[in-house]
Order: structure tokens, then sequence, then C-alpha cells
């Protein structure tokens, strides 16, 4: 499945009242789109007609978040589905995901683009190749291990695989606090270091599985009856189940 139809498959299911995109270029994702949006990129060229309702930023992502009010074009309303295709570069999109949390609802999924290089060379950080992923792959890492609270998800969807963050936590502080370290630890000079289980696509899931399960209709629920993520993670992980459950021996 390309991760075009992906997109647009979770955009049904979670029916988001906010989307908010990092990286646009030609609106191919953003067209997807059926909520009120926001779209960032400093450099668009729109080749695609986009819903009514967006508004586009012609700016870095982290100048938008500079911004007094980065919520003030969704109304206030927080953001409820996001896609982080900026800049592919860990540290730019480690910097999004942290930046997209604290202005998110609980209940938002968050989607990485290209976190699954195919050779070493797609991973550059100084990019050679023409598809580049750079090494947005090891974000997905540092969530896991400084955020367990997450739940962190690879969709092998192509060309170069999703990561999907559900559970977030808008007020958690944890990536904010060591982003210094953890920007030392993850800009490393070329070539990168790929690990093998990310050519091997170790428990990268199948997209129409991700799509077929629960946890989409379950999201809508806890969003829309108001439930706090304290007693809403649970459930959400619960519903998880066979997905994430490792493969019988
Ligand atoms: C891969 S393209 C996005 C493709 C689009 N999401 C789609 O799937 O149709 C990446 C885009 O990120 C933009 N970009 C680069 N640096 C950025 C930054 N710091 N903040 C936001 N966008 C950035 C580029 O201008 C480029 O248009």
């Amino acid at each position: 499945m390309r991760y075009l139809d992906f997109l647009g498959e979770a955009h049904e299911r979670l029916a988001p009242p906010t989307y908010l995109e990092i990286g646009v270029r030609h609106g191919g994702s953003l067209s997807l789109s059926r909520s009120r949006s926001v779209g960032i990129d400093p450099a668009y060229k729109l080749k695609y007609d986009l819903p009514l309702d967006v508004a586009l930023f012609r700016e870095t992502s982290d100048a938008y978040f500079e911004r007094e009010d980065p919520l003030e074009a969704l109304d206030g309303t927080p953001i409820g589905f996001s896609f982080i295709d900026g800049l592919h570069l860990a540290e730019f999109a480690l910097r999004d995901f942290v930046n997209v949390e604290r202005h998110s609802a609980w209940t938002t999924a968050v989607v990485f683009d290209d976190i699954l290089p195919r050779t070493v060379d797609e991973a550059a950080r100084d990019r050679i190749t023409d598809a580049w992923t750079g090494d947005v792959y090891k974000v997905l890492d540092v969530l896991e291990k400084h955020r367990p609270d997450l739940i962190c998800l690879r969709v092998g969807t192509e060309p170069t695989g999703l990561g999907l963050i559900l559970g977030l936590d808008p007020d958690s502080t944890v990536l904010s606090d060591a982003y210094a370290q953890l920007e030392r630890d993850i800009v490393t000079p070329d070539p990168q270091d790929v690990p093998e289980a990310v050519f091997a696509h170790d428990g990268v899931l199948d997209p129409q599985a991700v799509l077929d399960a629960p946890f989409w209709a379950l999201l809508r629920e806890l969003r829309d009856n108001g439930t706090s993520r304290r007693d809403g993670l649970p459930r959400l992980r619960r519903s998880l189940g066979e997905l994430t459950a490792p493969a019988a021996a």
C-alpha cells in the first residue's frame, strides 16, 4: 500500500477535528484532509487542489512553532492528526514531534514519513540520492527509549514506511528537557550506521492490518467523550491487542 493511500484511510477512520502537516511540497498529502488544516513548508509549490479550510504557512516548522499562538489558525482547537514530513533529519523531525505533541489532544495520531530507508545512501544526512529518507528512522528509537508511555508503530507502506505514534502527552517535558543531549546522540556523520533491523523490517506492521485495527474507532470515542489520558490510555493499549502481539513460535 502506498503511503498516501494509508494516510487517506487514516483521515477517514480518525475523522479528526483538525490536521497539521509539516512538509507540504505539492500538496499531495494535504489534499487528503477533510478537516480544518494547517500546512507548513518554506518552499511549497502546489499541484493539487486543497480543501477550502486550509491555512498555508510559507515558513519552516521551527519558525511556525515560535509563533505566539501556533493554534490560532485552528481557532485554538488542539491538533487532532498530524503528518511530519518536513526536513528529513532526525533532530528536525524530533523537534517537530515535540512541538506537535505540545499542541495536540492526547487522542491525536502523529505520523512520520520515511522511517524505513532502503539503503545506507538513502539514509544519509547529506542527500546523495533522488529518493531521500535521511535519518528520520532514529526518531522512533528515541521515542521508544525515552517515552515508553507512547505507542510507537512501524507501518510497512510503500515506498519507505510510516511511523504512527499514539497516546500523546501534551504535558510531557521529557523530550524537550533532554533535547540537547538527544541531538548530540542522533546527529552522527555519514555514512549512517543503519541498524539491520531497519532494513529487515523487524516489527513492521502490515498497513491494512493497522487500518483494520479497532484503535481508530476507540480514539474517536475517547476524544468525543472527553476521556482523560489516564483513563483512556490503558484501554487504547488493550485495543492494540493482536496487532502488536508477538507472533506465536
Ligand atoms: C517530502 S516533501 C513533502 C511531501 C508531502 N508531505 C506529500 O507527501 O505530498 C518535504 C517538504 O518539506 C519541506 N521542508 C523542508 N524543510 C522544512 C522545514 N524546516 N519545515 C517545514 N517544511 C520543510 C520541503 O520544502 C518539501 O516541500
